[in-house]
């Protein structure tokens, strides 16, 4: 999608400066489908699409499954949307496609996802696309200033309850239609991936399978990768060039050389056009290693975000006294175009996504990433919990429970679990994004397969078809579908096994 930037920001609300050692370390950096660095719009889509075929609605759902106290009965109005143009119908019991969302809102997933409008014909399904609780319009207690005023009412939010709002739903949407046995596929990316997968082990009885497209549900407490997160962001743009790699290894020194000198950071306020004048060199530090990142984690044609930085920082100037940090500000203006000045907190605004994300990442949403000694690229800053749990605390007055994802889904040990217990979900990643480091990359049985592709970022293989696609992901979003085929050709057998009709 394109995307509210859900950045895990410790930024947004605490202010204080100090906090910070070198580079971040109580970020997560953001999960999502699609980048948003050019077009810099709070919460907005970035294009409203305009599909005729596609029909709006609000479902009356349940702010808490879980209990059974008078609160829980509150309702809070769920925007879905339904494009039932290809549907074959209740009576060949033909398949539901449903797109689960994430931290975003269901405009710009919209206006982002390619994956259910491209095969909605060829599997004649119904598409479903649902938007997650707390996001977009799909507010508790009657507005984002309720909602998402503190814990008393963010408490609401979270992925168990938002599994059950998508139960609930797609059960409502099968009434409806009144089809008991459409088979529902689950197509879920990023966080919203993890969700997919999450549903189809959790809700077995309503999905026959599901599609996780980087979905890093790996990069847990106990199941963190070896290598995280940065790793793949210094390996990449080193793999594109070395010359870029190593003037944006040095330059964090000499941002801090030019820091430390008198009026050093009016200096780099000047050099890098800041929109605001920097409180310390951390403001530039954190602004670019997001820069590269996203670079990284959205890097897919046409145009390449990271070729076209390290263009910018790796060109001779005609001007031959270009220094270092020069460079690096042309290697940020390449991604974000050219701006009167930079806002340097262009990724922490408290929009409502980013307020309702960070949330999210204070209570369970607990990824570990930090910038480790493999990670090259940038200063060493390990994940620091402590700091991670102080911070949380402060702005919340709840400590997050790390621990919970893993207790409650039981991803460590995937391979033994679910070489058993699983079946029907395709795990999809691309090996140059990032966050592929915590993605499921190896078949785990004949039904719970990886797929993935060397050159792949966040998400590829979901968003919408592009002229001049590579080839090699036309042939995976094939191979993809056609698993899916093969679930539902089987299913459809086991109907007609079973002697089980409409
Ligand atoms: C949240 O705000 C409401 C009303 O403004 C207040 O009654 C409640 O105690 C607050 N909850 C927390 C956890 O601060
Ligand atoms: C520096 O601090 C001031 C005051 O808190 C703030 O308005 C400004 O945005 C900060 N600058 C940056 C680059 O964050
Ligand atoms: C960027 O904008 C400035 C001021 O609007 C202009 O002078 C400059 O030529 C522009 N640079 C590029 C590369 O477009
Ligand atoms: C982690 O953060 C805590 C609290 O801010 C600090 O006391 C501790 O020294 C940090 N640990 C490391 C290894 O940096
Ligand atoms: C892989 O990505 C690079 C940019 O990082 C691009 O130049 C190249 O064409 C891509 N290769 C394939 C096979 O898609």
């Amino acid at each position: 999608m394109s995307l509210p930037f859900p950045i895990l920001l410790l930024l947004i609300f605490s202010t204080s400066s100090s906090f910070f050692i070198t580079l971040a370390h109580c970020k997560i950096p953001r999960l999502g489908i699609s980048p948003k660095m050019l077009t810099n719009e709070p919460d907005a889509p970035t294009q409203k699409l305009n599909d005729p075929n596609l029909k709006m609605f609000y479902f009356n759902q349940n702010l808490d499954h879980f209990t059974f106290t008078p609160k829980s009965y509150m309702t809070f109005q769920q925007r879905y949307a339904i494009d039932s143009k290809h549907w074959a119908g209740a009576k060949d019991n033909a398949p539901i496609l449903a797109f689960l969302g994430e931290e975003s809102s269901l405009d710009s997933d919209l206006s982002a996802i390619g994956f259910l409008r491209d095969n909605g014909p060829r599997l004649k399904a119904l598409l479903v696309y649902i938007e997650h609780r707390y996001y977009g319009k799909t507010m508790p207690f009657g507005s984002a200033e309720e909602a998402l005023k503190n814990a008393s009412t963010l408490g609401y939010l979270n992925a168990a309850q938002a599994l059950a709002d998508y139960a609930a739903i797609l059960l409502h949407v099968k009434e409806k239609y009144s089809t008991k046995h459409s088979p529902i596929i689950v197509i879920g990316g990023s966080y919203g991936g993890m969700l997919a997968a999450w549903f189809r082990l959790k809700y077995p009885h309503i999905a026959l399978g599901a599609l996780a497209s980087s979905a890093p549900l790996l990069y847990f407490e106990d199941s963190r990768p070896k290598f995280g997160y940065y790793y793949i962001v210094t390996k990449v743009i080193k793999g594109t060039s070395e010359r870029c790699y190593n003037m944006i290894r040095k330059s964090w020194k000499e941002i801090d050389r030019v820091a430390a000198k008198p009026n050093g950071l009016l200096i780099l306020s000047k050099q890098f056009k800041t929109c605001a004048p920097l409180n310390g060199s951390f403001d530039i530090k954190d602004f670019l290693s997001t820069i590269y990142a996203e670079a990284v984690q959205y890097n897919r044609g046409p145009s390449y975000s990271v070729t076209n930085v390290c263009n910018a920082i790796d060109n001779n100037p005609p001007n031959r006294k270009k220094g270092l940090l020069d460079r690096i500000f042309a290697g940020a203006v390449a991604l974000l175009g050219n701006q009167s000045c930079y806002d340097t907190n262009m990724f922490a605004h408290p929009t409502n996504n980013n307020k309702a994300w960070r949330w999210q990442t204070c209570s369970e949403i607990v990824m570990p990433v930090g910038y480790d000694k493999q990670d090259t690229m940038f200063p060493t800053t390990p994940f620091n919990m402590t700091s991670y749990i102080e911070g949380c605390k402060a702005d919340y007055g709840v400590t997050p429970r790390p621990h919970w994802i893993t207790t409650y889904f039981g991803i460590q040990d995937v391979k033994l679990i679910l070489r058993k217990f699983g079946s029907n979900i395709i795990f999809s990643n691309g090996l140059a994004d990032p966050y592929s480091v915590g993605g499921v990359l190896e078949d785990i049985s004949d039904s719970v397969v990886a797929i993935k592709s060397n050159n792949g970022s966040h998400c590829q293989d979901i968003v919408m078809k592009r002229k001049g696609d590579p080839e090699w992901l036309v042939m995976q979003r094939d191979k993809e579908i056609k698993i899916i085929e093969s679930w539902i050709a089987t299913y459809q057998k086991d109907l007609r096994a079973l002697n089980i009709s409409i």
